[in-house]
């Protein structure tokens, strides 16, 4: 299958999971909603299968919703400003990568961030105390070519120009607007990601918080997808979700771990993905399979989920 274009470098990138995910996706909704949109890797593949009239992509972190702004409605913008930040490094990669980084902390400008994406340490936002980029440079790597990063824009401009919304906001002023008709793909920080001094993310997520919108999402019956946790090897992350919820979790192979493999093991990264009860209801309207329950082996340590 053709690959799908991917402009923004990101940590935690559903990349590669993202047709597996959609797998579970309703056909014709009206709007899919990505409200931990990061590099919107789901919203993408959804778009190449027109799997929804309008996509709604968002994420607390605004410079980034920012460059997503630029994809749909600026990419040659985008591409100009990557291009002359890409450049200005020829001389000194890492006092320019230092330059632009404290520019960025600076004037947020969504340009800068994602010159620092493609050059920081596993394309891996991280933020200090203050709410600075900290992250620090790859010095093995210049970042992605401007040629390259010209032809991923331009592809993911082609799938979302015209009926796509970007919104720099908390996710749950978003999903606020999600109806029936419509689906929402959550992937929200793992836990443990959102603590302690250096934050992956510059808006943490207590559970609570994704919990209360989780419930209002089965209130108002909007179907939705989540993906949460995962685990790797006999490593296993994040709590378990409360049986309340109804929801359904399948696992899907995320491929073998790179992080196992440096450290000399061979380990499989297995993730979760959830089907809301609503979504479970649409696809038994619509004749679709829905997988059994499924619970994770003792291996790990831990109590099996309920159905
Ligand atoms: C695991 S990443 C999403 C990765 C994405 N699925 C992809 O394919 O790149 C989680 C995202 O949620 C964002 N985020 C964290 N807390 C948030 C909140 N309360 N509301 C909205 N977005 C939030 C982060 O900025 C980050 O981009």
């Amino acid at each position: 299958m053709k690959r799908l274009p991917h402009p923004i470098p990101y940590q935690g990138s559903k990349r590669q999971l993202a047709e597996a995910i959609l797998a579970f996706a309703p056909a014709q909704r009206r709007r899919l909603f990505e409200p931990f949109s990061g590099s919107a890797a789901v919203t993408i593949a959804a778009a190449r299968g027109n799997l929804a009239q309008h996509f709604v992509v968002s994420d607390a972190l605004a410079p980034l919703a920012q460059v997503w702004g630029l994809i749909v409605n600026r990419p040659g913008a985008l591409v100009a400003g990557y291009r002359d930040l890409w450049l200005s490094q020829a001389e000194d990669p890492a006092a320019a990568y230092n330059r632009i980084r404290e520019g960025f902390n600076r004037d947020h400008d969504p340009v800068k961030l994602l010159y620092l994406l493609a050059r920081c340490v596993k394309a891996s936002v991280r933020f200090n105390r203050y709410g600075e980029f900290n992250q620090s440079p790859d010095h093995r790597r210049l970042g992605m070519r401007p040629t390259v990063l010209h032809r991923e824009v331009a592809g993911a401009h082609a799938l979302l120009a015209g009926r796509t919304s970007v919104l720099a906001c908390d996710f749950r002023s978003i999903i606020d607007q999600a109806t029936i008709r419509d689906l929402v793909y959550l992937d929200p920080p793992y836990q443990g990601t959102t603590n302690g001094r250096d934050q992956r993310y510059l808006s943490g997520l207590p559970l609570g918080e994704l919990l209360a919108g989780l419930s209002e999402l089965n209130v108002r019956r909007v179907p939705f997808l989540l993906s949460y946790d995962g685990s790797c090897g006999e490593r296993r992350y994040g709590d378990e979700l409360p049986p309340e919820l109804g929801l359904r979790r399948v696992l899907l192979n995320a491929g073998r771990s790179t992080q196992a493999t440096l450290n000399g093991r061979s380990e499989t990264t297995v993730e979760s993905l959830y089907l809301s009860p609503s979504l479970q209801d649409v696809l038994a309207t619509d004749g679709r399979a829905i997988p059994p329950p499924t619970h994770l082996p003792s291996l790990f340590g831990y109590a099996a989920l309920s159905p």
